[in-house]
C-alpha cells in the first residue's frame, strides 16, 4: 500500500478540486424542476413525480414504505413519530453526531439519552447502550458518521433484546441497494424517511395504524 498523503504520499483526492459544490446539479435537475412547476401540479392530491420517486426509492432500499419529505431533520422527526415516541419516552442517540439526530426526539417531546461512540469508528458504540438503557427507552437512533458505518448487528440484536425500534441514518453516504431489508430497521436517508419491518408485533401495530400513516404523510412536502 502507497504511504498516506499525510506522510508523504500520492493524494487521493487531488489539490485544487472544489468540494464545497455539493450535491451536484445537472441540467436534467433543473429541468425536472421546470418541468413540475409548469405543470401546475405542486400538491400532494394532484403531483405524480412525488409518489413515483417514493416508489422507486422503497425499491431500491428493499423497504416496503417510502414517505419523501424536506429535509433530513423532517424524516428523523417522521420515523421518531413513527415510532411511537411519546411525551417523557428516552431514545439512545450517539453522543457525536450532527444535531438533528438529537433534536428529533426533542421535536417530539422525547428525550435523548447520549451514548458514548466507539473511537475507531465514530458511531454509537454498541457495547455501552446498555448504560443508558431505562423502561422509558423507545427507540435507538444510530448514525452512519461521514461514510463510516455503525455497528448494526449488535444493535438490532440490542434492539430485539429490549423490544426497541431502530431508526438507521447516515451522513452523506448514499445507501446500498436492500439497505433497509434487514428485519428491525428502520432508516431515513438525507431528505427521504422511509421504513420497513418493526421489532415486535405491538410496535407494528402501532406503526402501521392508519392514523399514524396519515401523520406521516402529512410531512411529505410536494
Ligand atoms: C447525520 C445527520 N442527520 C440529519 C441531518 C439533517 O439534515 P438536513 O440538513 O437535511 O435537515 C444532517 C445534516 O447534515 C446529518 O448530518
Amino acid at each position: 500500500m502507497s504511504a498516506l498523503a499525510v506522510l508523504g504520499g500520492a493524494p487521493a483526492v487531488p489539490h485544487g478540486v472544489d468540494e464545497s459544490r455539493w450535491p451536484i446539479v445537472e441540467d436534467r435537475d433543473v429541468q425536472a424542476v421546470t418541468d413540475t412547476l409548469l405543470s401546475g401540479k405542486l400538491s400532494w392530491l394532484n403531483d405524480t413525480r412525488v409518489p413515483e420517486l417514493e416508489r422507486k426509492w422503497a425499491a431500491y432500499v428493499g423497504a416496503e414504505h417510502c414517505i419523501a419529505v424536506n429535509s433530513g431533520t423532517a424524516a428523523l422527526h417522521a420515523a421518531v413519530a413513527a415510532a411511537g415516541v411519546g411525551p417523557g419516552d428516552e431514545v439512545l442517540v450517539p453522543a457525536l453526531s450532527f444535531l438533528a439526530s438529537a433534536t428529533c426526539v426533542l421535536h417530539h417531546q422525547g428525550v435523548p439519552a447520549f451514548v458514548d461512540i466507539d473511537p475507531d469508528t465514530f458511531t454509537i458504540d454498541p457495547a455501552r447502550l446498555e448504560e443508558k438503557l431505562t423502561d422509558r427507552t423507545k427507540a435507538i437512533i444510530a448514525v452512519h458518521l461521514h461514510g463510516l458505518p455503525a455497528d448494526m448487528d449488535p444493535i438490532t440484536e440490542f434492539a430485539r433484546k429490549h423490544d426497541l425500534v431502530v431508526i438507521e441514518t447516515p451522513r452523506r453516504r448514499t445507501p446500498p441497494p436492500t439497505a433497509a431489508a434487514a428485519p428491525g430497521r428502520w432508516a431515513t436517508w438525507p431528505r427521504s424517511a422511509s421504513w420497513r419491518a418493526r421489532t415486535s408485533p405491538r410496535q407494528e401495530k402501532a406503526a402501521c395504524s392508519p392514523r399514524r400513516r396519515r401523520t406521516c404523510a402529512t410531512a411529505r412536502t410536494p
